[in-house]
């Protein structure tokens, strides 16, 4: 028997011996060895992350069933990779090989609504549209909205700290996560905050949780905070003669003291991009298009006086959506500014470069410089109202010369980030995708910091190594 042949029947012996242990205590349609299957959840959406063929798909429904995997893991050291929707789109949720990739999306119930309390418990894999809406119907509200709301899981939020949209004036996940119930590496279960208004018992290990990318544990159940239902919002739309004047627009509303319930830019390319992609008919004239919204029980007075800063800024057309249903087509197509500059050029690298809104300007400013640089189409879109934004590098992943540009345009992106007093993601995580750029922000003691945190939780490693350091 050759040494290969050798080693593939020892890692046989070893699946065999993980499965045989997982279907111990799951469910037989929990425990997917099928290689046709188990392959299809190798990646999430991010381009150009290595991902490796995990051994099994674990999907489990109760808190037990996750604690039997991660003891089975631990006994055995296999690596486990924790899964939502898999939208991610830094490699976060790519498998490592031979690896368990434990996806939390059947567990799903919303467990608890309560009005008073003003908080919801959930499971892990509840999508994030399914508890917006199940919360409007007792008058609440859970902010957070990434674009992929429709499909990504509360989870996944939790793991990559998500933003979205609305964060402007309501923000990021991490400021409605309350408590967390986790699973750890060894199977134990930990409960950490609370599901009171206040508290401060403690370390903050909930906060510590939101944004660890599924590698200090595996959240199984969340306590999140709700709001009062706003009024529907009501977006107005100005067109600039450049991303400058557009930046000069977003530094006059925030320091005019408005608080806009979105501020969102998307540059000319991201406007033809979606106007190709699913003809919304924005105006293709302009240079850059920022959409204000209000969600104010009577929003007339703050878009006028929005709109009035906007031409102060250069702004050439401003102009106020009729309703609510014209202002959620506009958010519909700032939300498929991402899906529309994939069909550009085939691929994309999407930036997550969060900087002092301040410094927005000088950001897109040096964007443009860096395509121009690097011979590349970069359109930007942005949560401009936090800084935030999302510069998307266009290119042919056949054509290796170009995909190279593209690389160096995105780390070039990153350093530019930096170099502003900003940081290289303001919500979509590390993952594997930036692994090199976490080391250069947060310096060497940051780093041996952080990976001290990690051996405490996860002294063996198993859980979504490769990710983050
Ligand atoms: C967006 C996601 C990609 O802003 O963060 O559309
Ligand atoms: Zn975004």
């Amino acid at each position: 028997m050759s040494r290969i042949e050798a080693r593939r029947d020892e890692d046989t012996a070893v699946t065999g011996d993980l499965v045989a242990r997982l279907r111990a205590g799951l469910p037989a349609e929990a425990v997917v060895t099928d290689p046709d299957v188990t392959v299809s959840y190798a990646n999430d959406m991010a381009s150009f992350c290595p991902a490796g063929a995990p051994a099994v798909v674990v999907l489990p429904r109760t808190v037990e069933e996750v604690q039997h995997v991660m003891r089975t893991a631990n006994e055995l050291r296999v690596p486990v990779v924790p899964q939502g929707a898999r939208t991610g789109l830094s490699g976060g949720a790519n498998t490592a090989e031979g690896c368990i990739a434990l996806s939390l999306t059947k567990m799903d119930r919303i467990l608890e609504i309560s009005p008073v309390d003003r908080i919801a418990v959930v499971e892990p894999g509840v999508v994030n549209a399914t508890l917006s809406r199940a919360v409007e119907e007792h008058g609440l509200c859970y902010p957070p909205d990434p674009s992929s709301w429709e499909m990504c899981t509360i989870g996944g939020n939790i793991g990559t700290a998500s933003g979205g949209l609305c964060c402007v004036k309501y923000g990021v996940t991490a400021e409605y996560v309350l408590g967390l119930d986790v699973v750890l590496a060894d199977g134990r279960l930990m409960s950490t905050g609370r599901r009171t208004a206040k508290g401060v018992a403690g370390y903050d290990l909930t906060r510590l949780f939101v944004g660890s990318e599924g590698s200090l544990g595996i959240v199984v159940r969340a306590v999140l905070a709700l709001k009062p239902k706003p009024p529907q919002q009501l977006v107005l739309a100005a067109e600039f003669p450049s991303a400058a004047a557009a930046c000069d627009a977003v530094c006059r509303i925030m320091a005019g003291g408005h608080v806009p319930s979105l501020l969102e830019l998307m540059d000319r390319t991201t406007v033809k991009a979606v106007n190709d992609f699913a003809h919304m008919g924005l105006p293709e004239s302009t240079e850059a298009l920022l959409l204000a919204a209000f969600d104010t029980p009577d929003p007339a007075p703050d878009l006028a006086a929005v709109g009035a800063l906007c031409e102060a800024a250069g702004a050439t057309q401003v102009v106020p959506a009729d309703d609510a249903a014209e202002s959620e087509l506009l958010l519909q197509a700032r939300r498929l500014s991402l899906t529309a500059l994939e069909a550009v050029k085939g691929t994309t690298m999407i930036d997550d470069v969060c900087v002092p809104r301040s410094r927005l300007g000088e950001m897109l400013e040096g964007v443009e410089r860096i395509a121009e640089k690097y011979r590349l189409t970069i359109g930007v879109c942005a949560h401009a109202g936090d800084g935030n934004t999302h510069p998307t590098v266009c290119f042919d992943a056949q054509d290796a010369e170009e995909s190279r540009r593209a690389r160096e345009s995105f780390d070039e992106i990153m350093a530019l980030g930096l170099e502003l007093g900003g940081t290289i993601t303001g919500e979509h995580g590390v993952g594997v995708l930036k692994k090199e750029w976490l080391a250069r922000e947060i310096g060497p003691v940051g780093v041996e910091m952080q990976r001290a945190v990690k051996q405490v939780f996860d002294p063996l490693g198993i859980l979504n190594p490769g990710k983050l350091f």
